[in-house]
């Protein structure tokens, strides 16, 4: 699972007999790739029969985050819900916004393209550059731009980038001190790409700032966390992928892969990282 770290203390204590490693995610950073690949270990991950239900999860996230869903259920059940009041539970809007999306990949596209159905605007970031084969897909209209430029131009932030050397600790609080008033950071990449502690300072520097996060340091967050002390922070516990025909997949997909390694045929998806004795499809 991605909650389980494979590291060379795992790897001496499995042996030289271990063959595959496969894991029931499409992030893999919990995963020494490189240490693997020394021992002539293949690795196995489950992209693409996840992209749609986390791209769902994303844009479910950015309402709730958005239009204080949570607070608002939770004042029925509570009995605050006293009378219908012009400016109770107002939260701000997501349709017609700039959406900035952080990593255009398998699930960013698909990210973008159910925030154009809400007439958003998109722009996005990744350190490869303008995707023209990506823009083409989502119907032209989408442009590259510099992380800084993203953060500072708007409304809402989406980081669906995988976690590498590269990405981690992206967002600091540096990039933080760029977002705009108002603006909302959604993160369903690795709660390592975002600088933890920075995120809190902000959100209690600036009210007007909002976060929802589907991944955090650590998991699960403890419930005395900083974070969820803040009126303006939504988690969530890293549920991007979990629908239950989601999970059905990703089991089947992450058993197919530990089948052909041990056969020591091509797996399904094997990490592009890993050995290269089988392409990810
Ligand atoms: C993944 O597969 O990497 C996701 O984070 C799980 O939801």
């Amino acid at each position: 699972m991605l909650s389980d770290k494979i590291d060379t203390e795992v790897l001496d204590a499995a042996g030289p007999s271990l063959k595959c490693v496969s894991t029931m995610s499409v992030g893999y950073s919990n995963i020494s790739v490189d240490e693997c690949s020394l021992r002539e270990i293949r690795v196995g991950h489950t992209p693409g029969v996840l992209t749609d239900a986390t791209a769902d999860l994303a844009l479910a996230l950015t309402l709730a985050t958005c239009r204080l869903i949570p607070e608002a259920a939770a004042a029925v059940r509570s009995g605050d819900w006293k009378s219908w009041k012009p400016f109770w539970m107002c939260g701000v809007d997501v349709h017609h916004k700039r959406v900035g999306i952080v990593g255009l990949g398998r699930i960013g596209s698909a990210i973008a393209k159910r925030f154009q159905g809400f007439g958003c605007s998109i722009v996005y970031t990744g350190k490869s550059g303008p995707k023209p084969q990506e823009e083409a897909a989502l119907g032209g209209g989408v442009t590259w731009l510099p992380l800084p430029e993203l953060l500072s131009s708007c409304d809402i932030v989406v980081l669906v980038i995988p976690l590498t050397k590269d990405t981690h600790g992206l967002i600091a609080a540096k990039e933080l001190s760029l977002l705009k008033d108002g603006a909302v950071l959604i993160n369903v990449a690795r709660g390592e790409v975002v600088v933890q502690e920075d995120l809190v300072a902000a959100l209690k520097g600036r009210p007007t700032l909002r976060a929802g996060l589907d991944v955090t340091v650590p998991e699960p967050l403890p419930p005395s966390h900083a974070l969820l002390s803040l009126p303006n922070c939504l988690v969530l516990p890293h549920i991007g992928s979990a629908s239950n025909d989601c999970r059905m997949k990703m089991g089947e997909l992450s058993i197919a892969n530990v089948l052909c390694g041990v056969e020591g045929v091509d797996m399904p998806c094997e990490c592009p990282e890993s050995l290269g004795r089988g392409a990810s499809k």
